[in-house]
C-alpha cells in the first residue's frame, strides 16, 4: 500500500494568499527556509498501482494532479486514476476540490459520514450542486470503526473513528458538534495488516483514537498549530487552536506529549500544518524539538509505503 501526501498544509495553504506572517512573508522573499505546501489531501493505492483513493478533495486538487504523472489520464479519451474519494469531514479545505472534478464521466464515488453528508447537502450543498454535473454516488461511512472497502481500490481496508472536533464554520450545527463531524481514518494494507492513521483534524486524543494510534505503523496527525494562541499572538485572528477543534502540539496535554508515548518504531508525521506554525521553518527551534522527538513534518509529495 502506498500513501502519497498531495497537500500537507491546512486551509489557506502555505504561503496563504493574504498573509504576511513571518512564515508566509519569509517563504515569499526567501528569508525563511520553508517549502510551499498545498491544502490538505492524501492519495492511497493498494495492489492496483493505477487505482487511487483520494482522501479529501482539496481546493488545490488540479495543481496536485498536475505534479504527479501517474495520477493523470493515459488509457482512454477520458480517464481518471481516482477510483474513489473518502472525506474526513465537510470542511472547505477538504471538499471544494469536488467542484474541480465535475467533468468526470461517471458520478464521483464518495465515502463520508452522515454528519458530513448533511453539511454537504445542507449548509454547503456541494453534493446537490454536483447533481447538475457528474453527480455523486454517495457511500455511507460509519464512524465507530466499522471496516469498509472501496470496491475499485483493491488491497486496502478502511475504518473511520469519530474524533473530537468541530463541524465547518458554515455548518448549521457549528456550535453543537455531533459524532462523525470529524473522523480519523485507519488505512490498512489488506495483505500485511500494517496500518496508518490519517487524522488531519483532532481536537483531543480520546480512547478509540489512541488505540488506533497504538496499533499503527505510521500516524499522519493534526499538525495545524504549535500553540493554542498562535494566531492570536501574531495578531492574525481571534481564534485559538482549541476553538477551531485542533489540539496544539506544544504544552501540557499537547500533541507532542501524546506522540512521545507511542513506540519509537512508529513513524510520526504532523500533517495539515497551518501557515503560522513555526515548525514550517526548517531552522526554527520548534522544528529542532520535533526532530529530537523523532517527529516529522509532512511535505507535499511525501510517500509512505506500508
Ligand atoms: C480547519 O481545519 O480548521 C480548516 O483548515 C479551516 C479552513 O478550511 O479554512
Ligand atoms: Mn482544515
Ligand atoms: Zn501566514
Amino acid at each position: 500500500m502506498r500513501i502519497r501526501v498531495l497537500g500537507s498544509a491546512a486551509g489557506g495553504g502555505f504561503p496563504q494568499w493574504n498573509c504576511n506572517c513571518r512564515n508566509c512573508a519569509g517563504a515569499r522573499n526567501g528569508t525563511v527556509r520553508a517549502a510551499p505546501r498545498t491544502q490538505s489531501s492524501i492519495a492511497v493505492a493498494g495492489t492496483d498501482a493505477a487505482a487511487w483513493a483520494l482522501v479529501n478533495a482539496s481546493p488545490d486538487i488540479l495543481a496536485q494532479l498536475r505534479v504527479h504523472s501517474d495520477l493523470q489520464p493515459a488509457r482512454a479519451p477520458r480517464d481518471s486514476r481516482l477510483a474513489g474519494i473518502v472525506l474526513v469531514d465537510a470542511q472547505i479545505d477538504h471538499t471544494v476540490g469536488l467542484f474541480m472534478l465535475r467533468e468526470s464521466t461517471a458520478p464521483l464515488a464518495v465515502w463520508c459520514t452522515d454528519a458530513a453528508y448533511a453539511d454537504l447537502t445542507g449548509g454547503n450543498p456541494i453534493f446537490s450542486v454536483l447533481g447538475s454535473y457528474c453527480g455523486i454516488e454517495r457511500h455511507r461511512m460509519g464512524s465507530s470503526g466499522e471496516e469498509f472497502a472501496l470496491d475499485r481500490v483493491p488491497g486496502v481496508r478502511w475504518r473511520a473513528i469519530a474524533v473530537a472536533g468541530k463541524p465547518a464554520p458554515y455548518s448549521p450545527h457549528r456550535s453543537a458538534p455531533v459524532r462523525g463531524d470529524n473522523v480519523a481514518l485507519v488505512i490498512s494494507d489488506a495483505a500485511s495488516g500494517k496500518a496508518a492513521v490519517y487524522a488531519p483534524g483532532v481536537g483531543a486524543i480520546e480512547p478509540a483514537l489512541w488505540s488506533a494510534l497504538e496499533g499503527s505503523a505510521c500516524v499522519l496527525i493534526d499538525g495545524t498549530f504549535w500553540s493554542d494562541e498562535e494566531m492570536v499572538a501574531q495578531g492574525l485572528a481571534a481564534k485559538r487552536a482549541r476553538d477551531l477543534g485542533h489540539l496544539p502540539q506544544s504544552g501540557a496535554g499537547g500533541m507532542l506529549e501524546w506522540l512521545q508515548r507511542l513506540p519509537r518504531a512508529t513513524r510520526k508525521i504532523l500533517i495539515h500544518v497551518n501557515n503560522t506554525n513555526p515548525i514550517l521553518d526548517e531552522d526554527s527551534p520548534e522544528r529542532a524539538a520535533l526532530a529530537s522527538a523523532g517527529v516529522e513534518v509532512a511535505c507535499d509529495g511525501m510517500e509512505i509505503t506500508l
